[in-house]
């Protein structure tokens, strides 16, 4: 039988709740060709909501196209450069023999090599010599444009885990090139996005750095409680099974609000429900999801040093000064220079997210793990 509830997977249609606003602004931001940056911790629903205002804004206009680009697996320039050359051929041909004509013609540094598969339908590959886009990169970064151009289209370019341009050889020098060339384009624009939100901040709101002020910046939140409890009734009652208000909020709150373990949550709920889903059969799915867990959490927890241990240890406890001179010597740190050492650290490792100078653990079933499983333990 068919779960009501996905996770780690984009979600869509019925599985899609709240974001209304985000989704209302950014189909405006892709139609009016507004270049925009979403920021958010890993999985609290960004490639969805693109995906979702990707859908609303292409019905709404035949002139527009959305190429979408994915940058966890690209550690060079060399990817980056064919997997957006790609895209942006595929994106705006409907045919292949049109994709082969566009590309001949557009460029006139490069020299596309063109390759026709056994199946011409969808089968048409489009190289270059890497290494020569490389040094002249160009005619590849301007594509967009010129195509939009030609055509008669509006380009949006969707850029996910952008933060991993940071990692390129002379990142510095790469993302004034992309920089140089894209803040003149007129028919196209751009829509980057990433989990890394120390990096992303770094790229966009470092006043040296080139991305500086490069579009409309958006703080993804996660969602709120009341689209949750509206969403787990819907898919409750939808597979024929109840689950009380209570249960709801206590999913909720379980996860603080995090939209994959929100879904995740409720998945192993919905599991262990016969008929009625209550709060005793959420607690007991809740724990299940701990246990099931714990290993990752341990393998984690073991690449931290005693002092970022202790750090962490002081904030799960909820000491509201960890550097007054007697939390520190409670927690055994060392010093003011420790602790914020130990934060930068932590904030990299993706465990701790900083907002408006405010600590939080991005994983709520980790942070529930530290305190009431491995603290409580030692
Ligand atoms: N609008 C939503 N409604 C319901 N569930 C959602 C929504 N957005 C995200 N989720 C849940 O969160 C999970 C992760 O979503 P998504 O992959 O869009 O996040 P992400 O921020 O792109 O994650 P990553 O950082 O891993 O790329 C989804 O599989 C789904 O379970
Ligand atoms: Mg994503």
């Amino acid at each position: 039988m068919e779960t009501p509830f996905i996770f780690g997977k984009i979600a869509t249609e019925r599985n899609f709740t709240d974001r209304e606003v985000e989704t209302t602004s950014l189909v405006q931001n892709f139609t009016s060709l507004i270049n925009t940056i979403i920021i958010s911790p890993r999985r609290w629903g960004k490639s969805s909501l693109v995906n979702k205002a990707r859908k609303i804004a292409l019905e709404k206009d035949n002139n527009l196209r959305i190429c979408h680009i994915d940058l966890f697996n690209v550690r060079n320039e060399e990817d980056f450069y064919s997997l957006l050359a790609r895209n942006v051929i595929k994106e705006t041909s409907t045919k292949w023999d049109e994709a082969v004509e566009t590309t001949k013609s557009l460029f006139s540094r490069l020299v596309p090599r063109i390759s026709i598969g056994t199946d011409p339908a969808n089968e048409v590959s489009i190289d270059f010599d890497w290494k020569e886009v490389k040094d002249n990169p160009d005619e590849v970064l301007d594509l967009a444009e010129k195509i939009a151009k030609k055509k008669g289209l509006k380009i949006v370019i969707c850029i996910d885990e952008f933060q991993n341009i940071a990692e390129f050889e002379e990142p510095d020098y790469f993302q004034k090139k992309l920089r140089s060339h894209w803040q003149l384009h007129q028919n196209v624009s751009y829509c980057l996005y990433g989990s890394k939100r120390h990096m992303m901040l770094n790229i966009f709101t470092d006043s040296s750095k080139p991305f500086y002020k490069f579009g409309d910046l958006k703080f993804l939140n996660k969602i709120d409680t009341k689209y949750l409890v509206e969403f787990f009734k819907k898919r409750f009652t939808d597979t024929n099974k109840n689950i009380t208000d209570e249960a709801c909020h206590l999913i909720v709150e379980l996860v603080e609000n995090h939209p994959y373990y929100a879904q995740q949550l409720a998945q192993q709920s919905w599991l262990r429900s016969e008929n009625e889903c209550t709060v005793d059969i959420v607690k007991e799915a809740h724990s299940a999801l701990v246990e099931q867990l714990s290993l990752l959490f341990t393998t984690i927890t073991e690449t931290l040093t005693t002092q970022q241990l202790n750090y962490i240890k002081a904030l799960i406890a909820g000491e509201k000064s960890i550097s007054s001179a007697e939390t520190m010597s409670k927690y055994k740190i060392t010093s003011a220079t420790s602790i914020a050492r130990s934060k930068t650290a932590l904030v990299q490792k993706d465990i701790l997210d900083i907002q408006a100078s405010k600590v939080s653990f991005q994983d709520p079933i980790y942070a529930y793990w530290l305190k009431t499983e491995y603290f409580n333990n030692l």
